[in-house]
């Protein structure tokens, strides 16, 4: 499977639309500013500190969870739009595609405010989708090295990485209208320190083979700072 795929969404403009009035919108993001290490596990103090599981990334990033964005919103209908997820399952070649089950990440807007930064990761889930929708001022670069995990030198390729080795490491140009179906599982990513007054809007939109697919608890903390399994009265807000 290719790591990454990109489509040009930006047709006759209408893809601004899809968030209104972003700005409105920080008083009800969650941001986590936080450190983590590559794979997004717990530390565990046991381990020596100067393995890769132990050393710390840092990750700056509000996101608006799905339980924000309104029922009633061009960005909740793109992500309900069956054809779309059929585009999706072809891309990747699966038998069958689901939508995530997760109620804060199923959907969710990465908004990077100045300052705004995410770590070296690997993702959780086999891939993830993601819309480019506004890129900042300055900075927000989005780099990966491919297909690392599970490689025979996973972990010194990390360490390099981690390190600040720039060997293999690719930059993604931000295009706003692009949609991009990404492999993060195998592929170790980072998006660069941002700055300036206009946030880097990227909705995430999640899919699994299976059904019924929810992020761990870990994560959803993390980046959400709850587990979503409260109800809370939510409004229409994008
Ligand atoms: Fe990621």
């Amino acid at each position: 499977m290719a790591y990454a795929f990109c489509l040009d969404l930006s047709v006759q403009g209408h893809w601004p639309n899809l968030l209104k009035k972003p700005i409105n919108l920080a008083a009800m993001l969650f941001f986590c500013n936080s450190t983590h290490n590559a794979y997004l596990t717990e530390d565990d103090s046991s381990l020596p500190r100067d393995i890769v599981e132990r050393q710390q990334e840092k990750t700056f990033v509000g996101s608006v969870p799905y339980d924000r964005i309104g029922a009633d919103t061009r960005l909740r209908s793109l992500y309900l739009w069956d054809p779309l997820k059929e585009f999706i399952r072809l891309v990747l070649g699966k038998t069958e595609l689901h939508r995530f089950a997760d109620p804060l990440g199923a959907c969710s807007v990465n908004v990077f405010v100045d300052g705004g930064e995410h770590g070296w990761h690997f993702d959780e889930s086999e891939f993830t989708v993601t819309l480019m929708l506004q890129a900042p001022e300055k900075g927000g670069a989005f780099e990966y090295v491919p297909l690392v995990r599970g490689a025979a030198e996973e972990k010194k390729i990390v360490q390099n990485v981690l390190n600040g080795d720039r060997t293999g490491v690719h930059d993604l140009p931000f295009a706003a209208g692009t949609l991009l179906i990404f492999g993060g599982q195998q592929t170790i990513h980072r998006v660069t320190r941002v700055s300036g007054t206009q946030p880097r809007l990227v909705p995430v939109l999640c899919y699994s083979e299976k059904p019924d697919m929810k992020n761990s608890e870990s994560v959803r903390k993390l980046f959400w700072g709850r587990t979503g399994k409260a109800s809370i009265a939510s409004q229409a807000l994008l």
